[in-house]
């Protein structure tokens, strides 16, 4: 479904800087349909610009992003982002934040799709709050609902529950896990959590930087966000252990 071939990618950097390294050297990853991919990897090794370059917000120098086939020449709401902070229009209630994207569409809104989404995820009851009113993982749970109703086929998102306490971002995993067994839209998941990506994701891909590239893979499918104690679970200690080989071997 996305294929992501020999990427090219280099910043200009500003006169303090003369020396721009790239960000990105040939970089290649593809996505199947229905997959939930995580990307994983240290702070500035490019995850925020491959994500924006797949979102079409950002263009690579050289080679191709192809999403179902078509060259992503810019935003479409197929691929929509979901960003670390909400960002809720405040002056909205949460219905009409959730129905925004279709209201921009031009079309007359059809409030079935809506109220179904917020159903989903679980806020049916809080339909005509402010966003002030709601916790932040609750808002975050608006801007998912806002991204669902456009029926994207791939969510892309950058560090979603980054800015949550420990509690609300566990709550968080285990919705996001959930909601994608059940509609199993295309999951594209940026984190610098090891815990995050291997209990989200059927599959982590470990990046290195200078320039950004894939120092491994893992297959996660066995470990999922819910009740036992992770440290007791071998197999999510073997898979974190890999990550700390592969995040070691980063010159
Ligand atoms: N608009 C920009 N202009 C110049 N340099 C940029 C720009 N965006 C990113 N960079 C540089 O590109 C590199 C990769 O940045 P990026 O934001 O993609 O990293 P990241 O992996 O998302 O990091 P983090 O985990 O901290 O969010 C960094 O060296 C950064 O300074
Ligand atoms: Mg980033």
């Amino acid at each position: 479904m996305l294929h992501v071939d020999r990427v090219f990618k280099t910043f200009d950097g500003d006169d303090s800087r003369r020396v721009t390294h790239p960000v990105f050297e040939g970089f290649s990853l593809d996505v199947a349909d229905g997959e939930f991919v995580a990307v994983l990897g240290p702070s500035g090794c490019g995850k925020t610009t491959l994500l924006r370059m797949i979102a079409g917000f950002e263009s690579p120098d050289s080679g191709r992003i192809v999403f179902e086939g078509v060259d992503v020449v810019g935003p479409a709401s197929d691929r929509v982002v979901v960003f670390q902070q909400p960002g809720l229009f405040p002056w909205l209630d949460v219905r009409r934040n959730v129905a925004f994207g279709l209201q921009l569409r031009g079309r007359r809104i059809d409030w079935t799709p809506v109220d179904e989404i917020l159903a989903t995820v679980g806020l049916a009851e809080f339909a005509r709050h402010a966003p002030y009113e709601l916790s932040g993982g609750m808002q975050q749970r608006v801007a998912l609902a806002r991204s669902l109703v456009m029926r994207p086929k791939m969510l892309l998102m950058d560090e979603p529950f980054a800015a949550l306490d420990a509690h609300l971002r566990h709550a968080m995993q285990v919705f996001l896990r959930d909601l994608w067994l059940d509609v199993r839209t295309t999951i594209l998941f940026i984190t610098h959590d090891v815990e995050e990506a291997i209990v989200l994701a059927e599959r982590v891909v470990v990046l290195g930087s200078n320039p950004g590239r894939i120092l491994g893979e893992l297959d996660a499918r066995d470990v999922h966000p819910g009740s036992v104690d992770l440290l007791d679970n071998a197999d999510y200690r073997r898979l974190r252990h890999r990550v700390v080989e592969l995040l070691g071997e980063v010159p």
